[in-house]
């Protein structure tokens, strides 16, 4: 029976679908009704919180630590729960996956990561990784078989970098593997910790076209949705990112008989180069971020002028061709600050991911499925790197966000509320099950 609201709903979504793309809105269905186990998907999140927990309530699982080895098996035990295959790829990507009854149809993939960053919190990551084990689970208590294969798609060392997707696409390359992580391990020791096999990372590549569609849940990060006191975030696009290792070079000499004219003190330099970054990254109008993060001096004493810095440069935009833009100018001012401070900078690109725009026709899917659930929304961009920038290089890509409280992220104080965490995977769940039945 189509009701006036039905009939309303499907005209505005088709002319949604005609602006927007491939999908279109469903008739609807009965698994429209089905609903993800919101108690069940927050235990999760809880238990998954000890591995790696914090005194300050957060957690501290960075990428091929102990702690993630740990998260990484009582996910997998999850994803077995949920009626799941699972797999890890030579890159060391957890799969969990799930036959369609059409053979010709390429696999949905939906997950996040399950690592933190140093002193971090429980949701950046989890939310979407248990959010989509607890979609994959609710459709099999409810017997929805879905046409397309499954793949549950847990990225590994997504904050050292996007690593695990970056394997995916085809964009790890052998130099990468040596590079140190901070858990001590090498990225290729710790791909070996973590179940992979990196003299075998071209096996975890997939091809375009491989994957139907990749959606992926996650915490805002910022204050948007808090602050509008909006429940669903329709990512319209994912920054770039461009990280360098940043080495000032002075000269290390007494700090007692060395006049004040006489020396070449990197942490003056180092001083510096922070303020003139900030200065630089605000100089014209935009939402690009510019951070100095990390920074060590060496010798490191107090009576001793610091000969050396290491530091770092991070530089994000929706607009690739700004940080190109905005490094450049970091760099000529450098050259200034060397002369002035009698030191030498010295950069080192570590690793650099082009901004991504998230696919409309998924996009529409989304907040149509938003809609129907009765759950409030806008469209914004992510100023935070998600694997699905790199996911949207094979296939159709987009992201759900779900707020997060003040826009706390990457620090233990982060927050999203069980019942925003449910609202999301059911949104998640729904978008699925909608790309299901269209594509
Ligand atoms: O650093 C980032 O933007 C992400 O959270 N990995
Ligand atoms: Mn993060
Ligand atoms: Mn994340």
């Amino acid at each position: 029976m189509t009701t006036r609201r039905d009939f309303s709903r499907t005209s505005l979504a088709a002319l949604g679908a005609a602006a927007l793309g491939r999908f279109s809105m469903p008739p609807r269905h009965a698994w429209q009704d089905v609903r993800v186990n919101g108690d069940r998907l927050n235990s999760h999140l809880k238990a998954l919180s000890a591995f790696g927990a914090n005194p300050q309530g957060g957690v501290s699982r960075v990428a091929y630590s102990p702690y993630d080895k740990q998260g990484r098996e009582y996910v997998m035990g999850l994803m077995r729960a949920a009626g799941l295959t699972v797999a890890i790829d030579t890159a060391g990507n957890i799969y969990g996956t799930r036959p369609g009854t059409d053979a010709a149809r390429k696999p949905l993939w939906f997950g996040s990561h399950v690592d933190s960053v140093p002193e971090g919190g429980n949701f950046d990551g989890p939310v979407g990784s248990l959010g989509a084990i607890e979609v994959a689970h609710t459709m099999q208590e409810r017997g929805i078989r879905t046409r397309h294969p499954l793949n549950v798609v847990i990225f590994q060392n997504e904050e050292g970098g996007t690593v695990g997707s970056r394997a995916v696409v085809g964009e790890l390359h052998d130099a990468d593997l040596d590079l140190g992580t901070r858990s001590g391990k090498t990225i290729r020791s710790g791909i070996t910790f973590i179940g992979g096999d990196p003299a075998r990372l071209a096996a975890a590549r997939r091809q375009p076209g491989d994957a139907a569609a990749y959606v992926e849940l996650h915490i805002e990060q910022g204050g948007n949705l808090d602050r509008e006191q909006l429940k669903i975030g329709v990512v319209e696009g994912i920054v770039g990112i461009g990280w360098w290792d940043v080495t000032i070079e002075g000269f290390s000499n007494h700090a007692g008989t060395t006049p004040m004219n006489d020396r070449r003190d990197a942490l003056l330099a180092f001083a510096r180069y922070t303020d003139m970054v900030n200065r630089v990254v605000t100089s014209e109008p935009g939402r690009q971020v510019g951070t100095v993060g990390m920074v060590m001096a060496f010798p490191g004493a107090r009576n001793v002028i610091p000969g050396k810095v290491q530091c770092s440069l991070e530089l994000r935009d929706l607009d690739n061709a700004r940080i190109t833009r905005l490094f450049e100018r970091v760099r000529a001012e450098c050259v200034k600050i060397g002369e002035a401070t009698g030191t030498t900078f010295a950069f080192e690109s570590t690793h650099q991911s082009a901004s991504a725009m998230c696919d409309r026709g998924i996009m529409a899917t989304i907040e149509s499925q938003a809609r129907v659930l009765g759950l409030s929304q806008r469209s914004l961009p992510s100023g935070a790197g998600h694997d699905a920038q790199h996911m949207a290089k094979i296939c159709p890509s987009a992201m759900i966000f779900i707020p997060s409280l003040k826009g706390i992220s990457h620090a233990p104080q982060e927050y999203s509320s069980p019942g925003d965490i449910t609202n999301g995977a059911n949104v998640l769940l729904q978008t699925i099950l909608a790309l299901d039945a269209r594509s």
